[in-house]
């Protein structure tokens, strides 16, 4: 295929507009409103046909990498196939015209799948008592390290255990929600790309509240001495935290609960084909262990007989972390995968997550060397440092990959591989998608310099100066100047 991005002088819709603009007067107040919040000036709306509106924004999307059009080699952060169905189903007025302060019993149905949700994770975690309230992997993060600050204190332990732990593959928002909930953090080293055990042992203490661990790592490496690591985070009273950002590498074959975890979040929008990415809503799952459970954050959804209700009444809660309960439109699709995958389905999706990452990274390997072991779960690194030498870096293999039809793989992270690349492919890609991919990888990576510093020069937008535009931000298209000639 050969790829060639769209490319449209498309303004701004307000610069479409050649008539007047549209005056809508405030609608009359809708009693209940309180006064303050009432529009009290006409809008400004440009005034536009339907197919004036439908043609510039699907112009917009046709200059936009989308999952409906290409491939996401995203390590870290995949971005799933999400099922049309599930969307159709989130769509339906029973679900999407649910307001989240309705009457417990005119919403039953909802409440019925939200429960059977959290039971169905329970089981999938091992950890039993869950909370879907979170809305995004990194505030759950926070949730349950306030869980385990609670804890602490019910014990009388806080004043003293003030440290959390994190292995150096890591990623980005676990430091930073240990901070935000008030802890120091303390890196571990690894070694081979796994935690480094006796550096481990060497750090935990009585300061210790918890070391923060997602297994497979975000080297796509399975820390298979995780008995010992909860042994001895466990030994010295701290507790075990699991980062499930990457829980799509093990469905059904093992989980945190069995391998030692006290609590987990859970990335819905990346495990169970929810909509990831563009800032959208998220959902970040808590799954905790019958201590840590009392903590989770209210309301908590209860069974009696056969009707369902929102509980508040849980005294050791740490209170409540977002409005309403949770996005229930995403907890009904990641729902609707669920039972349309079954037991045995969801383990196929993590055998051929890990099958498409061992294939992919054989072949690619033949071009840029794979630090630590190869044997990899969902994901896999390659270090781009041998294109140094002629002057390439990583971020030109990225943007070339652009010009080939594939969004770029994750770059620069983790950061102890020097020019990291870390790729995967979820379990919905074919091997001729994987094929594909590895022959455009080949056709990159052997380019030209020049050609690598130039890419991306098929897509809509070339190469921006990313420091620039985050240092002088233009808001408007109008400061932008005309679309470059295709
Ligand atoms: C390993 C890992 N942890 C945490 C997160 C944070 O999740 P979110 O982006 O939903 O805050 C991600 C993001 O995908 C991740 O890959």
């Amino acid at each position: 295929m050969t790829f060639r991005q769209a490319r449209y002088d498309e303004p701004l819709v307000w610069e479409l507009a050649d008539g007047p603009r549209a005056q809508v007067e405030p609608p009359a107040p809708i009693p209940g409103i309180p006064e303050r919040f009432r529009r009290t000036r006409a809008t400004d709306w440009p005034e536009l046909s339907e197919p004036e509106v439908v043609r510039h924004y699907t112009r917009l999307s046709q200059m936009n990498f989308g999952i409906d059009t290409m491939a996401y080699p995203l390590g870290s952060c995949t971005m799933k196939y999400n099922p049309k169905v599930s969307e159709q189903l989130a769509r339906r007025d029973g679900a999407a015209a649910l307001h989240p302060y309705q009457p417990e019993e005119t919403v039953q149905g909802a409440l019925e799948i939200l429960w059977r949700l959290e039971t169905a994770l329970g089981k999938i975690t091992g950890l039993p008592e869950v909370s879907l309230q979170p809305a995004a992997g990194a505030h759950g993060e926070y949730a349950a390290l306030l869980m385990i600050r609670a804890h602490f204190q019910d014990k009388g332990e806080l004043a003293r255990r003030t440290e959390v732990l994190l292995p150096d593959t890591a990623h980005g928002t676990n430091p930073a929600s240990a901070a935000m909930a008030g802890f120091t953090t303390r890196e571990i080293a690894s070694v081979d790309g796994c935690v480094d055990l006796a550096a481990l042992k060497g750090a935990v203490s009585d300061r210790t509240a918890a070391f923060m661990l997602t297994n497979p790592n975000t080297a796509g490496l399975f820390e298979s001495e995780i008995g010992e690591i909860a042994e001895t985070v466990h030994g010295a009273g701290g507790m075990l935290y699991y980062d499930g950002a990457n829980l799509n590498a093990i469905l059904g074959v093992t989980n945190p609960g069995r391998m030692g975890f006290d609590v987990a979040h859970l990335n819905l929008h990346k495990t169970f084909a929810t909509p990831h990415g563009g800032g959208g809503p998220g959902a970040g799952v808590l799954a905790a262990s019958e201590t840590l459970g009392p903590f989770l954050p209210v309301p908590r959804i209860v069974k009696r007989g056969r009707s369902y209700r929102l509980d508040y009444d849980r005294p050791k809660s740490i209170g409540k972390i977002k409005t309403g309960y949770g996005n229930f439109g995403l907890d009904l699709r990641a729902y609707a995968f669920l039972i349309t995958h079954g037991e045995e389905g969801l383990r196929h999706i993590s055998r051929r997550a890990v099958l498409n990452a061992n294939y992919l990274g054989q072949k690619l390997g033949k071009f840029l060397p794979r630090p630590f072991r190869t044997l990899v779960k969902h994901e896999f690194l390659l270090s781009g440092a041998p294109l140094k030498a002629k002057g390439v870096r990583t971020l030109d293999l990225a943007k070339r990959l652009l010009d080939e039809g594939y969004h770029a793989p994750t770059i620069y992270f983790p950061s102890l591989v020097d020019e990291a690349l870390m790729i995967e492919f979820p379990e919905t890609e074919s091997r001729r998608e994987l094929d594909g991919f590895a022959a455009a990888f080949e056709r990159a990576v052997t380019d030209t310099p020049e050609h690598l510093h130039e890419a991306p020069t098929a897509t809509s937008v070339r190469r921006v100066d990313e420091v620039l535009a985050a240092r002088q931000l233009h808001l408007s298209r109008k400061d932008l100047g005309p679309a470059q000639p295709s």
